[in-house]
């Protein structure tokens, strides 16, 4: 019966378009401090790390505030100390944790942003009431600090949940190659002549779609469904580096070897081997 409740408040949010009034514009206002291409986006993003780095931040400031409420509960009066100290430590943590995750906020669109949106409210809420915990156990008055904690925990596990529910129901910020392979084996792809001229080509290749595109007198092919939210690349700018700028949000990606150089992706693009036979394009997956 809970999951069902859960799963109906995440979908009324989700429709709830009047979040889009205050959404929006933060996010708007969000992605013009925080571009893509500049470095501050790929920190945020994880891109240095080739892993999204939001979700690694939230473990410290969730471990510490767990920690805090067990010895709060089972430490006794010699738990007090570090039990406050893990308060503290968990609000100062928590901020790196929420930059990192208006970062890949300020991506989202429609109901994930409306998610995306209480999500943060709720771990703001929670940072606030943790905030407060620390100044009240620091004044002495224990009995208002736990209050405080324990209000800040059912406001993170609120927030927590619709994070989750981003990530492990909604996809967002898992790399859309994650089950999604391109074949093995040789596979016709393309007419030669279609390339002519430069102009990238997709074209279906096995359960992926590839991006094809001569440069210099070689064909390249890499997968033209972007890691980061599925954006299709050939529809974005190719410079003359032989790099790849994605129409969505701006990932760039080397079209040789389809590594990340600019986020907000944080996984590479998968590459094709590729044939020309008999003025046909045939490619493969780079193994
Ligand atoms: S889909 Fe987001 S950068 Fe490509």
């Amino acid at each position: 019966m809970a999951p069902r409740i859960m799963d109906d408040l995440v979908e009324r949010i989700a429709a709830a378009e009047g979040l889009d009034k205050a959404a929006k514009p933060l996010a708007n206002a969000v992605s013009k401090i925080n571009p893509p291409g500049r470095v501050s986006k790929d920190l945020l993003s994880g891109t240095w790390l080739g892993h999204p780095l939001h979700p690694l931040l939230t473990d410290i400031p969730i471990g510490a505030w767990v920690s805090a409420l067990l010895l709060d509960l089972l430490g006794g009066d010699s738990g007090e100390r570090a039990a406050d100290q893990l308060v503290g430590l968990g609000a100062v943590a928590a901020l790196p944790t929420a930059v990192s995750g208006l970062s890949d906020w300020s991506d989202m669109l429609g109901g994930e942003r409306r998610i995306g949106f209480v999500h943060a409210l709720g771990n703001v809420t929670a940072v606030a009431l943790y905030g407060l915990s620390y100044f009240s156990r620091r004044q002495g008055k224990r009995g208002r600090g736990l209050a405080l904690s324990l209000l800040g925990a059912s406001a993170i596990t609120l927030g927590g949940y619709l994070g989750g529910h981003l990530t492990y129901r909604r996809g967002v910020n898992v790399d859309r190659h994650a089950w999604h392979e391109g074949p093995e084996e040789w596979v016709e792809v393309a007419q030669e002549a279609e390339l002519e001229g430069g102009t990238p080509v997709a074209a279906p290749a096995g359960e992926d779609t590839v991006l094809l595109c001569r440069r210099g007198g070689q064909v390249q092919a890499l997968s033209d469904v972007c890691s980061h939210a599925g954006g299709p690349l050939h529809e974005g700018q190719i410079d003359e580096q032989g790099q790849v700028t994605c129409p969505w949000h701006g990932s760039t990606f080397r079209l040789h070897d389809g590594k990340v150089v600019h986020g907000p992706a944080t996984g590479p693009q998968p590459v094709y081997d590729v044939r020309i036979d008999d003025g046909k394009v045939l490619v493969r997956r780079h193994s």
